[in-house]
């Protein structure tokens, strides 16, 4: 039997956390949540419009509200915004409930994916590899308290869930 707990993926931007959240939502057939998407919802913005007209610090309030509720609830796939774990208590609060995976990848990895995808205010500089190196370097100490780590380093989607699977069958 699987566990009820939730399956959180944290990891940088890019790293494919949700790509491989919709995957595990449609594999174990449970309900998938982006705290991305649930600040969207709630403020009825774009992250970047949240960014730009609140701020980052107004930005990481409204995330630490929305990491609450969904880490009082059971069953989920948690695809968390890549700052999330950033916040110690955030952190406390999703390994209570659930198993937390980061998904880590090099920043070689990382430039390539959000070359083309949706708009990243953080990354939005003038040399984006550089900028996430260095915030990939800051970040790792608090990505590396997750319970398990998986090697996502220009890795399939599909090697990923995998990972992932075989590491959850083992809670
Ligand atoms: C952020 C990551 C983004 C989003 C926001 C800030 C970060 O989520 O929450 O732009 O601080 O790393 P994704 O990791 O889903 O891109």
């Amino acid at each position: 039997m699987m566990s009820e707990k939730n399956i959180v993926l944290t990891g940088f931007m890019g790293s494919g956390k949700s790509m491989t959240s919709n995957k595990l939502g449609e594999i174990c057939r449970r309900p998938v949540v982006s705290t991305d998407a649930l600040i969207e919802e709630r403020e009825g913005k774009s992250i970047s419009d949240i960014f730009s007209e609140a701020g980052e610090s107004y930005f990481r309030q409204v995330e630490k509200a929305v990491v609450q509720e969904v880490s009082a609830q059971q069953g989920f796939i948690i695809d968390c915004g890549g700052g999330v774990v950033l916040d110690a208590e955030n952190l406390m609060h999703l390994k209570k409930s659930g198993v937390v995976f980061y998904l880590s990848a090099s920043p070689e990895c990382i430039f390539e994916n959000v070359r083309h995808r949706k708009h990243r205010p953080l990354l939005d500089v003038t040399d984006p590899l550089a900028k996430i190196a260095e915030l990939l370097s800051q970040r790792q100490p608090y990505y590396q308290q997750a319970d398990v780590i998986i090697d996502a380093d220009f890795k399939s989607i599909d090697q990923i869930v995998q990972a992932v699977l075989k590491e959850f069958s083992n809670e």
